[in-house]
């Protein structure tokens, strides 16, 4: 994953070289979709990674809520508590679900 986000990199580099083609418009919180929990969910992500990780993955509710499981018991995230865990599960199923409306490009 790293040797992607690296070559994304570099392509990102060589466009911004030879003019502005894939200039998209990016708000405060990155590629992330904005919406209500957009902000929590985004300081509660960008802490250790991109928040282009979240916005590629598509997930269901519960799939949500094992990843979030998931980066607190392997990857050392804070457990994120009541109401902020439920705005954000909220936000990720309705914006990051599994038909993708919002994959960034
Ligand atoms: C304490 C650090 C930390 C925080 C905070 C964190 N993550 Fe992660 N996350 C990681 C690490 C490390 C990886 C890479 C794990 C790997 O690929 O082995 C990762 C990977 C991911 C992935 C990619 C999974 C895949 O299959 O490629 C997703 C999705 C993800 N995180 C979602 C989130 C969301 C949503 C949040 C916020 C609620 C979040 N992360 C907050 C550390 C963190």
């Amino acid at each position: 994953m790293i040797r992607r986000m690296l070559s994304t990199a570099l392509c990102a580099g060589t466009l911004m070289v030879f003019g502005p083609v894939l200039a998209a418009e990016e708000s405060e919180y990155g590629v992330l979709f904005v919406a209500p929990g957009v902000e929590e969910t985004y300081y509660a992500c960008i802490a250790c990674h991109s928040e282009r990780i979240v916005a590629q993955q598509g997930l269901s509710r519960s799939g949500w809520e094992d990843t979030l499981e998931w980066m607190v018991e392997e990857q050392g995230m804070d457990e994120i508590e009541d109401p902020d865990r439920t705005i954000i599960l909220d936000y990720l199923a309705a914006h990051y679900g599994e038909d993708r409306p919002n994959y960034p490009n």
